[in-house]
């Protein structure tokens, strides 16, 4: 695996691998890797000749009081996986090699399907989520690139912005890899004290338990959406939002038959989310 850190080799690479007439799968992430983030390099193996990944915490789509701080960086460890996943090329950039003009310079906004959930308690979160994602797109050119279902709304993002900018970009969406017990994967895991770890999978109980009463035919969104928000706080966590929503991310109707329930939930000082589709 070859790792390159500045846009020039990027490019160069790319530039090599397209005039060769090869395909290149893109996954960009936020590095402390797992088998969630192997799992979409896999996927992009099986779709395109090359895969590229992308390690880089990008500090546009953090808070003022969020982790970007301390977000877990394991360069050599994510190399290795990376290399062993069988990934072509990781890009590994500094801050300054991406912003050259300074972060946030120029932005990309996504309207509507940004203003809601995660949109309301991260402001800004999915403008710099867009903005990194097209910046990356314009280097690596990729032909299809793999997101996580995980981040449900931010899939929905980038397939609107592709769609919106008439990116040529196929968006690959990977289901959720889970440890044993429910739990999504996810970087910020490793924030969870023993204790906290062993409770964590209540999200995706509660999850399941949404889904079973609209699977028996309750169509009391509202009423599901408290019961499982009571569930989330009386397990000792402090939910920010419990919502069921069309696979869309629309309000649902009473005659849906589709729908995606989604939580976000702090537990100590870890903020979890997961989500569930459900047709
Ligand atoms: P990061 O949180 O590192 O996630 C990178 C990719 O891995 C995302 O597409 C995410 O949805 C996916 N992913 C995370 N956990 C997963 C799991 N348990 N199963 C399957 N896929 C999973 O998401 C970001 O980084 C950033 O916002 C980024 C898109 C890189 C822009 O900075």
């Amino acid at each position: 695996m070859i790792v390159v850190h500045t846009v020039a080799e990027l490019r160069q690479r790319c530039r090599e691998w397209r005039r060769a007439g090869e395909t290149v799968a893109f996954v960009p992430t936020m590095g402390n890797l797992h088998a969630g983030h192997i799992e979409l390099v896999r996927q992009g193996r099986q779709r395109a000749r090359r895969v590229v990944a992308s390690v880089f915490v990008n500090p546009l789509q953090f808070g003022p009081n969020e982790d970007y701080g301390r977000y877990p960086r394991s360069l050599p460890a994510d190399t290795e996986k990376l290399s062993a996943a069988g990934c072509d090329l990781l890009f590994a950039p500094s801050v300054a090699e991406v912003y050259p003009q300074g972060v946030g310079h120029t932005t990309v906004r996504v309207n509507g399907v940004t203003e809601m959930l995660e949109g309301e308690f991260r402001p800004g979160h999915f403008e710099g989520v867009a903005t990194v994602v097209n910046i990356l797109f314009n280097l690596v050119q990729p032909d299809l690139a793999l997101f996580g279902q995980k981040d449900y709304q931010q899939l929905a993002v980038i397939r609107q912005m592709v769609a919106d900018l008439c990116l040529p970009i196929e968006v690959v969406g990977v289901p959720t890899l889970r440890d044993a017990d429910g739990l999504a994967l996810s970087s910020r895991n490793q924030y969870l004290n023993a204790e906290e770890r062993g409770r964590a999978a209540t999200v995706h109980r509660v999850l399941q338990a949404m889904a079973e009463g609209l699977r028996q035919g309750r169509r009391d969104y509202l009423a599901l959406q408290s019961e499982a928000a009571g569930s989330l706080q009386r397990a000792g966590f402090r939910p920010q939002y419990v919502a069921i929503r069309r696979p869309d991310l629309q309000p649902p109707a009473e005659t849906d038959a589709a729908w995606v329930l989604l939580v976000a939930a702090y537990l100590g000082q870890t903020r979890l989310i997961d989500n569930l589709s459900l047709s």
